[in-house]
């Protein structure tokens, strides 16, 4: 595997460092794509979800296409297909075992094309510009995603996007249900404490201020987002 290590960043006071991320997602890696698809059950449509975010990315063939905590690469297929065979992809995720799963993924699929980068995203720094950088259900697990959304937007190519697909806290009266639905998310980092940060404001509002043509949809009652930016071409 094509590996760089980075250095994980410290957490504020109530944030879960980097290093609990890594040993919650080592313990759900294995079963990581299963456990994914029993949110169907209460109504989470993740596959649509998911082709929702790579359409927005308006990928063609031969394009280089980043993703940002790309966990066991469950976008692959999605990304393979919008790139064809001459683009390229990179995923980066800062749990070896989810990669270690999403490079089983690639051996399978006999994918050429993907190349894997082990580390946080708050260290990264891409030394190629991308036509699209993805992130699903990733971002609000960094402690500050504001500044990886900066670099990710600097990353872009002229006319490339950024697509973000996370959580946010749903607006009343479904917030109500909150309580009742945080047991079935906490297993996967998404704490009262990450909510409570409101991390999708910290991300939107990056992408406000590094991108143009800012859009926000919501999905699940409110639960869901995607949020998508464009990288303006300097002459327009
Ligand atoms: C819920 S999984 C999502 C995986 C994949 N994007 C998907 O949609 O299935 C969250 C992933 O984000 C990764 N992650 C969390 N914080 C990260 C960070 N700061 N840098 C890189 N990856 C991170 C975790 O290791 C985990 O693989």
């Amino acid at each position: 595997m094509n590996t760089s290590t980075a250095t994980p960043t410290a957490a504020p006071t109530g944030e879960m460092p980097a290093t609990s991320v890594v040993d919650t997602y080592r313990r759900r890696a294995r079963h990581y794509d299963l456990t994914a698809n029993l949110y169907y059950l209460i109504g989470f449509r993740e596959q649509a979800y998911r082709a929702r975010a790579v359409d927005a990315l308006g990928l063609r063939a031969g394009d280089t296409v980043l993703e940002i905590g790309c966990g066991t690469g469950l976008n692959f297929a999605l990304l393979e297909r919008a790139v064809g065979p001459t683009g390229h992809i990179v995923g980066v995720d800062l749990t070896d075992a989810m990669l270690d799963q999403a490079r089983e993924r690639i051996d399978r699929r006999g994918w050429s094309n993907v190349e894997l980068v082990l580390g946080d995203a708050a260290a990264y720094r891409p030394t190629r510009r991308f036509d699209g950088v993805l992130s699903t259900l990733a971002l609000s697990l960094a402690p500050d995603p504001a500044p990886i959304v900066a670099w990710a937007a600097g990353a872009l190519r002229p006319g490339g996007h950024l697509a973000v697909l996370d959580l946010k806290l749903p607006p009343a009266p479904l917030a109500r249900l909150v309580p009742a639905l945080l047991p079935l998310v906490r297993p996967f980092g998404v704490t009262r404490t990450v909510l409570d940060r409101r991390p999708w404001e910290r991300i939107w509002g990056a992408m406000f201020e590094h991108l143009d043509n800012v859009h926000i949809g919501e999905s699940w009652g409110g639960a869901v987002y995607l949020a998508t930016g464009r990288h303006m071409p300097l002459n327009t």
